[in-house]
């Protein structure tokens, strides 16, 4: 699997990605590959933005040197060069990072983990990017959440570590991650609270349960605690395993 980050500050992202589970993500077979906007500028300086039309704050990404990086990218990925990815559809999509997106879940996480095709990354700076550009190469636009930072690193860097910590190689216990937050397999719910030794800690005992052994009684104390947190932090992800048929008759009540 290959993604390629377009983006003007790379040392912002590559770092990163070499410390923690991430690092194993290339013996995965997992490529990233960084591309500056900058190189395939115009001029002596340069340059990659500009003034907005119709006044206002700030500076707008170039159309031009975002279209030429995308199209040496799609050569150098073997894909067919040009916009509009509808008249491609095998190639990767283009994902814009920007606010105005979807916000990014792990439904979508998990779409990108499982297909083989990865990804093309771009991340915005300034105020945003010359919409003709967004019209016409980019198939996909993930927010990461309701907030504004002041370039889509952050948020890309973020997109990588969630999708490489999928694959099957990249975490020690390869289905360690089936028991995180917001995955299926406990109805798309908050993760349980996690304790470990000593067993009290400045006065704090664990919860008497989870050294009890009894397996069943610890999955339900987990299950109860699930719901709980979801109930007090996450009400909409309670309401959606809901509305999904993911709760029992006895946790609906
Ligand atoms: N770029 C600026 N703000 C962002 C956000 N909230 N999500 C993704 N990319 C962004």
């Amino acid at each position: 699997m290959r993604f390629d980050v377009i983006t003007l500050f790379p040392e912002l992202i590559a770092p990163y990605l070499q410390h923690g589970v991430n690092r194993r993500a290339s013996a995965a077979g997992v490529e990233v590959h960084f591309w500056n906007p900058r190189d395939f500028a115009d001029g002596a300086y340069r340059r990659i933005d500009d003034r907005p039309f119709g006044g206002g704050p700030g500076m707008v990404m170039l159309a031009e040197p975002l279209a030429r990086c995308a199209d040496a990218i799609r050569l150098a990925r073997g894909e067919e060069v040009g916009p509009f990815r509808s008249a491609h559809a095998a190639r990767a999509p283009l994902v814009f990072f920007t606010p105005a997106g979807a916000p990014l879940r792990h439904a979508m996480v998990a779409e990108f983990a499982q297909s083989q095709q990865g990804a093309i990354l771009l991340c915005g700076r300034y105020e945003g990017v010359d919409q003709r550009f967004v019209d016409a190469y980019v198939d996909q636009q993930i927010s990461l959440g309701d907030f504004v930072l002041s370039g889509g690193e952050v948020a890309a860097a973020a997109f990588l570590d969630a999708v490489l910590r999928l694959q099957p190689e990249v975490l020690h216990a390869a289905d360690s991650h089936a028991q995180d937050s917001f995955n299926p397999a406990i109805s798309g719910l908050l993760d349980c609270p996690h304790y470990t030794r000593p067993e009290v800690w400045r006065t704090q005992p664990v919860p008497e349960v989870l050294l009890s052994g009894d397996h069943a009684r610890i999955a339900a104390w987990r299950r109860q605690q699930s719901l709980q947190l979801s109930a007090r932090h996450r009400p909409d992800l309670l309401k959606r395993a809901h509305e999904a048929g993911a709760l029992s008759a006895a946790e609906v009540k």
